[in-house]
């Protein structure tokens, strides 16, 4: 929802009539809202009445089960190690998660005609792999790199180029992702000096809509379960749209960092914020240029923040045994920063290569088996070696 955007055929005004060519059937308006009728919406033209539903029925989760009394440390864990298989909507598994956020790792391995709905937003992170994302709003097409955000409720589909060695981070909120107001100018416009411009942002490009009946499968995931629903035409019939609430992407190599003299902190790495959570990009910067600064983190307790990093490339300057792919849990409460040597190591340094995704959560997260079984269990005890 980063600007107004509209794409195909839609009607002079809104709740105005749209004819179809012949002459006498309405396209079907339907407006698709957030906080009731007073936030960001668009408004779609199907060709089809968007309720018409053939079944419904509850279908198990493929979830992850939580890890009873998973001990609260400094938690570290391999992604890579997870076994993961099957199409985008079932080859997710949860890692991490509290009621408004759930952070899951996905590696599809097939494509499929399956449509997906969530009743979370959805900030998705290409690692590896290409393809498109569809929706009734239009296609995406995608590169490793990607940070795909979509609007909860957004019927869509991914469909990759190839079957194997793709690798998404998955955040799913509670509530809408939005680009942080410190970003934007009172017109809504990105201001100077903000790390990412509307040239940045990937929009719905125009999709020809499907005039097809049949029976087409959406998984809804909704309060807890998953739901698997039958319609009877193909889910994107939308002749026209036009609105604010639409998914879009934006890839982490466009994000231009902030230097200082000195370190600068997390915020200045925020790309997006929900009511619950940042999320951040760390990409390849220079270093600080006082003469005396020291480039690494200092140690730091953000009494209110679980803090997550996804390591995506290059030397993370902060930690030692961390692989492409890792994921470091620093729950609230704990202090932590560089470990031994890695604080000496950076003093002198131009140039960091690094690019992370850090998701800082306000509330506590639940760690799943998938963590247990991929951990780094030397990883607390990593510090006491100096
Ligand atoms: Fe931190």
């Amino acid at each position: 929802m980063p600007f107004y955007h509209r794409l195909g055929h839609i009607p002079r005004k809104p709740h105005t009539t749209h004819y179809k060519q012949d002459g006498k059937s309405l396209y079907r308006e339907e407006l698709f809202s957030t906080l009731g009728f007073s936030g960001v919406f668009s408004n779609k033209y199907h060709i089809n009445m968007p309720s018409k539903l053939l079944r419904r029925k509850l279908i198990d989760m493929p979830d992850s089960a939580e890890w009873p009394n998973a001990p609260l440390v400094y938690t570290h864990f391999f992604t890579d190690n997870i076994a993961v298989a099957g199409d985008f909507i079932w080859s997710r598994r949860r890692c991490l998660f509290n009621d408004t956020c759930v952070i899951s790792i996905s590696a599809p391995t097939e494509n499929t005609d399956r449509f997906f709905r969530n009743q979370f937003d959805e900030y998705i992170y290409v690692h590896f792999g290409e393809g498109v994302m569809e929706s009734d709003y239009g296609r995406i097409p995608f590169v490793p790199g990607d940070q795909l955000i979509i609007p909860k409720g957004t019927t869509y589909r991914l469909e990759f180029k190839q079957t194997e060695g793709n690798k998404l981070l998955i955040c799913e909120s509670a509530t809408a992702y939005d680009i942080p107001s410190k970003y934007r100018n009172e017109y809504g416009q990105f201001v100077e000096g903000a790390p990412i411009c509307e040239r940045d942002i990937k929009l719905p490009e125009y999709l020809e809509p499907r005039d097809e009946s049949g029976e087409f499968v959406i998984i809804l995931k909704a309060r807890g379960q998953l739901h698997e629903l039958t319609v009877p035409h193909h889910p994107f019939d939308v002749v026209g749209w036009d609105g604010y609430n639409y998914p879009w992407a934006v890839n982490i190599h466009d994000f231009c960092p902030i230097v200082g003299k000195i370190h600068q902190p997390p915020p200045v790495h925020l790309l997006l914020q929900t009511q619950t959570f940042v999320l951040c990009n760390f990409t390849p910067r220079l270093f600080d240029f006082h003469p005396d600064s020291i480039p690494a983190p200092y140690f730091h307790s953000n009494i209110d923040s679980d803090e997550v990093l996804y390591y995506a490339e290059g030397n993370f300057m902060s930690r030692k045994g961390i692989k492409q792919g890792s994921i470091t849990l620093h729950p609230s409460g704990m202090p932590h920063g560089p470990q031994p040597g890695k604080t000496e190591a950076s003093i002198g340094a131009k140039e960091t290569n690094e690019y992370a995704i850090m998701i800082d959560t306000f509330q506590p997260l639940t760690l799943t088996l998938p963590v247990k079984e991929s951990l780094d269990e030397s990883y607390p005890q990593s510090w006491l070696k100096e």
